[in-house]
């Protein structure tokens, strides 16, 4: 029942508590969910937020960040961190250009073959973009799914990796549910508000009543850390 009624409960708690004002939100245009998604990757919200501002005035369009030297790049991205990123956003950019005539492609598969984009921001610059019916798994879906469906054993190995990846494709919206960025948004602000690392909120959860962590007093031990 609960595989069923994960993405409705999911898409009811973003509307009603989930972040509907962040900067990259207003706008479905895949070169602005792009570059958030990108910043996102190992950087809080609000410490992206200035950056992200910034980027986009220096560099309005895909074109503008492709033509660019690769300095003024780096130099713009100074102080965020994980400058591999910053790279690979740069070629990124320059191959979106040189390849797609400025347009991103619109399937996971295509995309995830760009520099810097893994399956997961993939998935999510498909949902946010063209509303693409896609699974996301980063670090904060990870928690949320081995807690509430008391997953053991170490995400970063494979094979419970691949078992998160099949469970979170079993989870999303319905065909023809319209609703795949409230969703896709929904498991970001989930992991990032109240499913935290170190002291989750389950009074406010939406998923306390089905949630197995929660049930047998294992959040602090969900997911299960690397094994050393
Ligand atoms: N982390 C990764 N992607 C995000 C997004 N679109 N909004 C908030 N946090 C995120």
């Amino acid at each position: 029942a609960l595989i069923e009624s994960f993405a409705p409960t999911l898409i009811a708690w973003q509307r009603e508590h989930g972040r509907h004002d962040l900067p990259w939100q207003q706008s479905r245009d895949a070169y602005r969910v792009w570059l958030s998604e990108i910043m996102l990757q190992q950087t809080q919200v609000s410490t992206v937020i200035p950056y992200y501002t910034r980027f986009l005035e220096r560099f309005p369009t895909i074109e503008a960040l492709a033509g660019a030297p690769s300095d003024e790049v780096m130099s713009l991205w100074a102080g965020l961190g994980y400058y591999s990123r910053a790279r690979n956003l740069h070629r990124c950019a320059q191959v979106v250009v040189e390849a797609y005539g400025g347009h991103f492609p619109r399937t996971v598969e295509a995309l995830s073959s760009l520099p810097g984009i893994g399956r997961s921001t993939a998935a999510a610059i498909a949902a946010f973009s063209f509303g693409a019916r896609e699974a996301i798994l980063d670090g904060n879906v990870k928690r949320v799914l081995a807690r509430v469906f008391g997953i053991d054993g170490f995400p970063g190995e494979k094979r419970v990796e691949n078992a998160m990846w099949t469970l979170a494709q079993t989870l999303l919206p319905a065909h023809g549910d319209a609703d795949i960025d409230a969703y896709t948004q929904g498991l970001m602000d989930l992991g990032a508000t109240l499913c935290t690392r170190g002291r989750p909120d389950c009074a406010r959860c939406a998923f306390t009543p089905h949630c197995v962590a929660y049930a047998t007093g294992r959040q602090r031990e969900l997911p299960v850390a690397r094994p050393r």
